[in-house]
């Protein structure tokens, strides 16, 4: 599977740099065609970012939305749609710990959003991880990891799949973000590959209960923390296929050094 690097912008960034970071990614891009990119700028940015993401279109660069709201249209001020993305963007992130954390998503709304990100045919990236931070020791050797140390990820997932189709199923991106590890510019420390690669077998071995053999066709993306340092060490894993990137996204040369050291 080609490794899926994603870039999470966030609430960051004026338009005038978002369009110097979108170009610059792109120009950086030309010959990294071994991964597929995604850029999920803020809403208001999509139109202008679109224009620069399909003039002379690279095939292994998408946009993604950060959000969508859970119902299909109506009275719901400030909200933004599946398919007012559908045609701009064919991404978009579904269940951040953000969004569940500031704005009490609950995953039963995740739930809906997923499907009508994949009613309108965009691919939802889920986001699932949890708060607990793993002890030193789990970090480096995480064959022991219990399911309880990592009940709040697998629990995320399983509300979400209990109420999708076999069909709709296939269609998911899974992002394992533990809540601990997001945001190294406050301070928080990445996770290790190892377990990292550990919590994605548990995810993936769920998605292997309802899917069979199909679940292997299901990305898995870790986040949280990422850098050019580290990017490899999370993508070699057997059970990862690519990163979810928010810092080090907003600078295109260390966004660049990340693609470039996915391999
Ligand atoms: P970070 O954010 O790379 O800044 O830790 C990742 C994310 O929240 O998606």
């Amino acid at each position: 599977m080609k490794p899926l690097i994603v870039a999470n912008w966030k609430m960051n960034t004026t338009l005038a740099e978002a369009m110097v970071l979108g170009s610059g990614i792109k120009e950086g891009l030309v010959a990294t065609a071994h991964i597929d990119v995604v850029l999920c700028p803020p809403f208001p940015y999509l139109v202008p970012i679109a224009e620069v993401v399909h003039h002379h279109r690279l095939p292994h660069l998408f946009l993604g939305g950060q959000n969508i709201f859970w119902k299909e249209e109506g009275a719901y001020t400030g909200e933004v749609g599946a398919k007012m993305l559908k045609g701009l963007a064919s991404y978009v992130i579904v269940g951040h710990s953000e969004r569940r954390r500031c704005f009490h998503e609950t995953d039963q709304e995740i739930a809906s959003k997923v499907r009508l990100a994949l009613a309108h045919r965009l691919k939802p990236i889920l986001c699932v991880g949890e708060e607990r931070r793993p002890t030193d020791h789990e970090l480096l050797d995480p064959s022991e990891i219990a399911g309880a140390s990592v009940r709040q990820p697998l629990e995320e997932l399983e509300a979400v799949l209990k109420i999708l189709s076999k069909e709709e199923q296939k269609g998911l991106i899974i992002a394992y973000e533990p809540v601990w590890a997001i945001s190294a510019r406050a301070g928080a420390k990445p996770a290790t590959g190892l377990y990292a690669d550990a919590v994605a077998g548990l995810l993936r071995r769920q998605l292997v209960h309802t899917l069979g053999e199909r679940a292997a066709e299901i990305p898995i993306l870790y986040g949280g923390s990422v850098a050019a340092e580290n990017a490899a060490e999370f993508t070699h894993q057997a059970n990862l296929n690519g990163l979810l990137v928010g810092n080090a996204s907003l600078h295109s040369r260390s966004f660049l050094a990340i693609c470039r050291a996915v391999v």
